[in-house]
């Protein structure tokens, strides 16, 4: 088996939508006006995963302009027939590759509470859950962080 990374490019979007139509119910494909702006103004922290040559994963990630050390990791998605396969660990090192190279010192990331797999992925990759003001499964939870009723967990990766 072998992963290939590349950045995101228009002729990918319409690949890159059903792949996320797959992730039901913690990700939802965005549109394709959105992943336009992905593939053209911020490609190279939106990478694809090839595994043997088919699409199997995607992260959409952007470095802050209100604080440029951080690189936020909006969407991490990987095909479920090949998961656990180490194609999130791929598509998360090619964007802390590029986040380096920025001089950047923190990757970021939200999760809906309960998605244990997120949370599982996360930890063995060394995140760290930040505190928050309620406990989920063992989580570490902030109440309306994405707006009311937006309750999520919060990580980070010092790089
Ligand atoms: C979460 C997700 C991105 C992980 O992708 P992945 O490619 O399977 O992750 P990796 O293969 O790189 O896993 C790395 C390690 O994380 C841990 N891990 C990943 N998924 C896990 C699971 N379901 N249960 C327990 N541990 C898990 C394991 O320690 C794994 O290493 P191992 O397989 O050698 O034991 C994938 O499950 C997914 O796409 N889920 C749906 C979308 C989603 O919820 N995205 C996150 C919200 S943005």
């Amino acid at each position: 088996m072998t992963i290939t990374i590349s950045s995101l490019s228009v002729p990918m979007i319409d690949g890159v939508i059903s792949l996320m139509d797959q992730g039901d119910p913690f990700i939802r494909a965005r549109t394709a006006s959105d992943y336009w702006a992905y593939a053209t103004l911020f490609s190279s922290t939106c990478p694809v995963a090839f595994v043997d040559g088919v699409l199997a994963g995607a992260v959409t990630a952007f470095r802050s302009q209100d604080d440029p050390s951080g690189v936020y990791v909006q969407d991490v998605m990987v095909h479920p027939d090949h998961r656990r396969q180490g194609v999130a660990t791929a598509l998360l090192d090619s964007v802390v590759v590029q986040a380096r190279t920025w001089g950047c010192t923190r990757l970021w990331l939200t999760s809906e509470p309960g998605n244990r797999a997120a949370d599982a992925s996360w930890r063995a990759r060394v995140w760290t859950n930040l505190p928050g003001d309620q406990e989920v499964d063992g989580v570490e939870v902030k109440s309306n962080f994405k707006g009311p009723g937006k309750d999520r967990a919060v990580y980070e990766l010092l790089i």
